[in-house]
Formats: structure tokens, C-alpha cells, sequence
């Protein structure tokens, strides 16, 4: 469910049409919609009714600032994996109680910062990470509380590329080394037990490997209490998928997860930590595009975008697919083409979707990409010297350039010509 809709025969954000901020922004942009990120985080938060839950943001999966903002005031918290994330996490108004900090590689700077800071819980992944974390918070004469990201080797059946709760996997702690962990974690004098926490992979769209993995953490919480460990967060991560091609059989709801959970979790008084990230931001954001070209192939046409792999890397990436549609409604028309929809950039990879059937797109015309809020302007970079891809943030009526486009002499700027070749 989403607020990109074609009114009056154009694509609109809301209330906004496409081709108005086209005209004032250039493209190609990123285009968020507020009515959505709303509603997909209150649909995730209400979906738990009998359990006391915290929803922590993703922010990597969209760290601008407004779209943070907009979800810290429907009372969200953030789930950080770096310093930087971190400062946008709190520019953007989300309090340190509500954040928390996962990542196999956070440096001691990282743990000091955030300790500092006050926030709710450091994932901790290795036995290192422990003992480093365990001196930071005494030379800040601090208790860290801490939860072990454990790893339930469980399959996630997505792409390999994004999932993390096999035991190959470079992320949590091995299954087997768990119960050793929280010992040695309830011995150090700078260290606070406080929960567990498990995230599987990304993008999953059954809810089987949720359920296998979190009835091992349940077990595990059991045993960890008769240890005598204080077990209250049970942080089960993100990953639930959404939808990116019209007329697939959707992902789970968030009302069936949420059923799954607490029909597992029943008794077990704990408060459930979450991490969503693309299921909140993914279908709230949309790449907009325009044709610079035609070409035709040996046996192939090929539209190419102003926009390119720098800007949306999913499909080259991951081989993901984005549906892509015409900015102005086809309407009744049948017309159909088999197209390959490229990028300017210099490599073949640089593609969003190919032998697709759409409608005809000739030079000039808008397309947008869809489902392209999560993982999208995140991961975009500045590849063949291409400007980096400004975000817009609609609300209603009114739009908003929520990242600009830098200029050339911005790009330039960030470069030094070494005193030897002055
Ligand atoms: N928590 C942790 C510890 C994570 O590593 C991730 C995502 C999340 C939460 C949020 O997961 P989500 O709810 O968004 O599935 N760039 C890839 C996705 C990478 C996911 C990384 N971790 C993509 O474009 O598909």
C-alpha cells in the first residue's frame, strides 16, 4: 500500500504531481511519500498488541534526515550500524534510549561515542567486540548493556548476498558459543546483560525461517535465565520483504508476523525489539527518470535513463526487480514494448530492467522506478563522475528537497591536487 497514483492521466505523490517537481528539481530524483512511511510504521507498531515492543528504524536502509524525522515522531527508534548513522539518528530527533547499535566491525571510537551517548543496547557480534567494549565503558567508568547478536544458522531463502543467519555467515555469535558468551559477558565489570538478538537476512518473504529461528532464541533465552542471566530485550531484527512486482503473491503482513511472534513468545515477559527497514521505507519511495535516448540493438531497443547504477544499484547488484511505469498514464492503451531500460553509465551491468514488456517510452518522457525507498539513495555514489541523486520528500500537498543535487564544483571540491602537482 502506497501513495504514487496516477491522477488526472499523471503519476503523483499524494497530492503532488511528478512532472511539477520534475520541473523544479531536474532528474533524476528520489521521491518520498510521508502518508506512507506513516502508515507502514504504524501498521508494523500495531500489529503487536499483547507485547510491550520498541520499533528501531533501519537507518541504513534510508538515512536522510526528514524521513527519520518523520518517523521519529510517530515515536520510532533507530537501529544504527556506524557513528554517522548514529549522528543523523540523533539530528534527526530520535532520543539514545531508542537506539540501537548493530555491525560486526564497530570500531572503539564507534563504542565510546555511543556509550557517551547513552543509547539502549549494543548488539555485540564477536567475543572481541565484547572485551573491547567491556574497556571502553570502564575508562568511561559506564556499565554498556549489551545484548549477543546470536546466530541461529538457520536458511532465510533469499538472495546470498543479503542473508546473514547461516552459520558461514560473518555475522553473530556461533550458536554453540552463546551460553560461553554470556558468561564471560556477566564477569566483566563493564558490561550489563540485557537481552539477545537475531536478524536472519533481508527481503524474506515466508514466514517459516522467522519462526525457526526465533523458537531457537526462545530456547535459548529459557536456557540463559536458568543461567541467571537477565534477559528483558528480545531483538528480533529485520527482513520481512515487501512486494516489488505488481501481481506477485504479497509477503506476509506484518498482522501474521506479529501473530507468529506472539504465539511463540507467549509467557515469556520480555519486550520486543524490532529492526525494519525496507518494509517501512521500501514501497515509500520511488526513482523518477527521464528518457535521454532510444536506441535500437542487433535485436533488442534499448530506453536509456538519466538514471543509472550509481543512483539505484538493487538491479545490478542483486539482480533485483524494480516494476518501472510511465510517469504519464497509458490509460486504456494497449501499446506494449520489449525494452531494455539502461543507465548512461559505462558498463552493461548498468541496467534496471531488461526484456521487459512496457509501455512506449520515447525521448523526454518520465518513468519512475518503484519500491526504490529502501537501499536506494543509500547506496548511491558518484560513479563516472555523475552528480549525486537528490531526494524529495512530499507531505500532502507540499514538497520538499530533502537532499540537493551538489553541484560540479561541490563534486570537485572533495578532491586535492597534491602539492607536487601544483
Ligand atoms: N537489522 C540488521 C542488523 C540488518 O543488517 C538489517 C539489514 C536490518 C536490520 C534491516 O533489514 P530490512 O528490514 O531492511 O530487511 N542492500 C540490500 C539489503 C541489505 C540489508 C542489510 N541489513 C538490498 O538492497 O536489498
Amino acid at each position: 500500500m502506497h501513495h504514487f497514483e496516477y491522477k488526472k492521466g499523471v503519476l503523483h505523490a499524494e497530492d503532488v504531481s511528478i512532472p511539477e517537481i520534475a520541473a523544479e528539481v531536474g532528474t533524476p530524483f528520489y521521491c518520498y511519500s510521508s502518508a506512507t512511511l506513516r502508515r507502514h510504521y504504524q501498521v508494523f507498531a500495531n500489529a503487536f498488541k499483547k507485547s510491550q515492543t520498541l520499533v528501531c528504524f533501519s537507518v541504513k536502509s534510508n538515512s536522510n534526515l526528514s524521513v527519520i524525522r518523520t518517523l521519529a515522531r510517530e515515536g520510532a527508534g533507530a537501529d544504527i550500524v556506524s557513528a554517522g548513522e548514529l549522528h543523523r539518528a540523533l539530528k534527526a530527533g530520535i532520543p539514545p534510549e531508542k537506539i540501537v547499535f548493530s555491525g560486526v566491525g564497530k570500531t572503539r571510537d564507534e563504542l565510546a561515542f555511543a556509550l557517551k551517548t547513552g543509547i539502549l543496547q549494543f548488539n555485540v557480534e564477536s567475543r572481541s567486540e565484547l572485551e573491547a567494549l567491556n574497556q571502553v565503558a570502564l575508562e568511561q567508568n559506564r556499565k554498556a548493556p549489551i545484548s549477543f547478536r546470536v546466530n541461529p544458522d538457520v536458511d532465510a531463502s533469499t538472495h546470498e548476498k543479503i542473508s546473514t543467519g547461516k552459520k558461514e555467515n560473518k555475522f553473530g555469535i556461533l550458536w554453540e558459543e552463546a551460553r560461553a558468551a554470556y558468561d564471560r559477558a556477566a564477569a566483566l565489570p563493564g558490561i550489563e546483560i540485557v537481552g539477545i538478538d537475531v536478524h536472519i537476512g533481508s527481503q524474506i518473504t515466508n514466514l517459516d525461517p522467522f519462526s525457526r529461528a526465533f523458537q531457537k532464541v526462545i530456547d535459548l533465552v529459557k536456557d540463559l535465565r536458568a543461567q541467571g542471566h537477565a534477559i528483558t530485550n528480545v531483538d528480533l531484527g529485520g527482513g520481512l520483504g515487501i512486494n516489488y512486482k505488481a501481481g506477485n503473491e504479497p509477503p506476509p503482513h506484518p498482522e501474521e508476523y506479529a501473530r507468529m511472534i506472539e504465539t511463540l513468545m507467549d509467557g515469556l515477559q520480555v519486550r520486543l525489539l524490532f529492526e525494519p527497514g525496507r518494509m517501512i521505507v521500501g514501497n515509500a519511495g520511488i526513482l523518477v527518470s527521464r528518457v535521454i535516448y532510444r536506441k535500437s540493438g542487433a535485436d533488442k531497443t534499448f530506453v536509456i535513463a538519466d538514471a543509472a547504477m550509481n543512483d539505484l544499484v538493487r538491479p545490478t547488484l542483486y539482480d533485483a526487480h524494480h516494476d518501472i511505469i510511465a510517469v504519464k498514464d497509458p490509460g486504456a492503451s494497449q501499446a506494449i514494448e520489449r525494452v531494455d531500460v539502461v543507465g548512461p553509465v559505462c558498463e552493461s551491468g548498468d541496467a534496471f530492467a531488461k526484456d521487459r514488456d512496457l509501455p512506449p517510452l520515447e525521448e523526454g518522457d518520465l518513468m519512475a522506478i518503484l519500491s526504490a525507498g529502501a537501499y536506494g539513495a543509500v547506496q548511491s555514489n558518484t560513479y563516472n563522475s555523475r552528480l549525486l541523486v537528490p531526494e524529495v520528500l512530499v507531505d500532502g500537498r507540499e514538497f520538499a528537497v530533502i537532499r540537493q543535487r551538489p553541484s560540479y564544483e561541490d563534486l570537485l571540491a572533495l578532491d586535492k591536487v597534491a602539492p607536487w602537482l601544483k
